[in-house]
């Protein structure tokens, strides 16, 4: 026995030392951890339980010492953070540069099945040089593999890919199918072709970071939603965003002590600026509503006019939507479309209530828009909102113009109660705009024509830019003080507690992608 003891020791020793003191000193020059340190400062101390230490492609002789990829490139296993469970995978780029073979795809696949099984979210920190070269097509099967199980467990636990070091070719497209990705700031990088092949094929001469950095990734393509300055603090976002989430479909949100607001509320009745074209923070608005003036951005650098993040009313987690009037003066673009349904179906998975704040003035007019697609890329807030079954309440804070308001949840597409502030203007287009259309003859006529248009839109703001006509037809609940608001979704939201929705019976819909 005592042999074999010594044995087992002596090879897990090797499994637990990956690639070896060089190459672990080679990670850690270049300012990034091992897969086991990453897994230790993410997890309770201590609640590490590792699944399938001993994998190993190609049998020839696993009685020897001589073991060529130590853990087939990657950790993997299950933990707590927090106190709570979570399945895990680590890519160790020590050993073959974290290149993924069969074994290494079986024991992702492998926790995959066990995340779902037990209902806990999937957590994977990705650092590797992509499919196996050596191993060929089991590489490709792989990859397959763990892409189905994303999409087959997309919406019943969360999923979140953390990029740590290289994801290019094909492995992108893991990620991409989970929920959420963090990347890691100068140290991380996702492409489908590298820099060298778009050189050779499009002439383009561009840097890997400019390329797949993770500021592009953030900024740019919208690729990732979560920018990290460093790992620590990657490790420290994610356990924040885990904190909002439910462990599975069938979950409620963790609920935590109930929290005023730190901002006052008496500056909402000075936040938002009476002319609807002054542009404000609507994060100032969400701030002073939300527990502990506490919101979590998701996509906080792309598209930024449209904000979504996480928060808590009363201790509840709910999903928080808003136009930003600081940015295109919060019109809808197609990234912005994008960003906002990703989010609101994201929500609707997981029992995250929905709070949608509006200020709205309609979707983006332009050439590129048009070409680009915007009218099926707008047509996904329609779908995702009027789909979601979960709690939601829409707050008009300003303008609501045409599609838009439509779109930002008016209550015709589900919104379960919809408020107004005082300030709220709810048309079918701008004052400017309406009145150049149904008074342009007046305009024309008229002696002083600048005048005339001044005084019809005037005419036009004070008769139909106002939220009563709205509410007159019952599509507010009420207009509110907005000092009220926080009050009003505490209670609201405790209404709603007990809401479902039947929808008839599909296989699923045709979502407009
Ligand atoms: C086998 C690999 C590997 C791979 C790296 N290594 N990538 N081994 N298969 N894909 C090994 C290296 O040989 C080296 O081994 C060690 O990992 C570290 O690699 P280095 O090149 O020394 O590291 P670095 O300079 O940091 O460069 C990292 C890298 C580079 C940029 C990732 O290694 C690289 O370009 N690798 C190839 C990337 C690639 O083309 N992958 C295939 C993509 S296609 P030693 O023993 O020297 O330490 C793909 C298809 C998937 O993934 C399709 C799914 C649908």
């Amino acid at each position: 026995m005592e042999d074999k003891l010594n044995f087992l020791q002596q090879r897990r020793e090797i499994i637990l030392k990956g690639g070896g003191d060089k190459r672990i000193a080679a990670q850690h020059e270049k300012g990034k951890l091992t897969a086991r340190e990453r897994l230790e400062q993410m997890l309770d101390p201590g609640s590490f339980v590792e699944v399938g230490t001993f994998s190993q492609s190609g049998l020839e002789d696993a009685s020897t010492l001589d073991i060529p990829y130590p853990g087939e490139g990657v950790v993997t296993g299950y933990g707590t953070m927090d106190g709570r469970k979570v399945y895990v995978f680590a890519q160790d780029f020590t050993v073959a540069g974290g290149s993924l073979g069969e074994m290494h795809a079986a024991k992702i696949c492998r926790v995959m099945d066990l995340a779902a099984k037990n209902g806990a979210p999937f957590i994977g920190l990705n650092d590797s040089g992509g499919a196996r070269i050596q191993e060929g097509v089991l590489s490709l099967d792989g990859y397959g593999n763990i892409f189905y199980r994303n999409t087959v467990f997309s919406g019943v636990i969360p999923q979140i890919s953390v990029i740590m070091g290289p994801c290019a070719g094909g492995a992108v497209y893991s990620p991409a199918l989970t929920d959420f990705i963090f990347m890691v700031d100068k140290s991380s990088y996702m492409f489908i072709t590298g820099t060298q092949v778009i050189k050779a094929v499009t002439g383009e001469d561009v840097s890997p970071e400019k390329l797949g950095g993770a500021k592009t990734h953030n900024e740019t393509s919208g690729v990732a939603h979560f920018l990290a300055a460093d790992e620590q603090e990657c490790i420290n976002m994610i356990k924040k965003l885990i904190g909002f989430l439910p462990s599975n479909n069938l979950d409620d949100p963790p609920v935590a002590a109930p929290a005023e607001p730190t901002l006052p509320a008496e500056d909402l009745l000075t936040l938002v600026p009476p002319d609807p074209n002054r542009p404000y923070d609507v994060v100032d608005v969400i701030t002073r509503i939300v527990d502990g003036s506490d919101f979590f951005q998701v996509h906080e650098h792309y598209a930024k006019n449209a904000v979504v993040g996480f928060a808590r009313i009363n201790g509840q987690p709910v999903g928080i939507i808003a136009n930003q009037p600081k940015a295109l003066a919060g019109c809808l673009d197609i990234n912005s479309s994008d960003k906002i349904s990703r989010f609101v179906r994201f929500c609707d998975c997981f029992n995250l209530p929905m709070i949608t704040f509006v200020d709205v003035p309609g979707y983006l007019p332009g050439v590129n828009q048009e070409y680009g697609g915007i009218i099926r890329h707008g047509a996904k807030i329609l779908y995702a909102y009027s789909e979601a079954s979960v709690p939601q309440i829409s707050i008009i804070l300003r303008k609501a113009y045409g599609g838009a308001y439509i779109a930002m949840n008016g209550r015709c597409l589900g919104a379960d109660y919809a408020y107004a502030w005082p300030t709220a203007e709810i048309a079918v287009m701008g004052p400017e705009g309406a009145t150049n259309v149904i008074f342009r003859k007046e305009i024309d006529k008229a002696e002083n024509p600048e005048e005339e248009r001044k005084k019809r839109v005037e005419e036009y703001r004070h008769r139909f830019a106002n939220p009563y006509i709205t509410a007159a037809k019952g599509w507010i609940d009420d207009v509110i003080d907005p000092r009220h608001t926080r009050e009003l979704l505490i209670k609201g939201l405790e209404a709603l507690k007990g809401k479902y929705e039947d929808r008839p019976r599909k296989k699923h819909g045709n979502f407009p992608v």
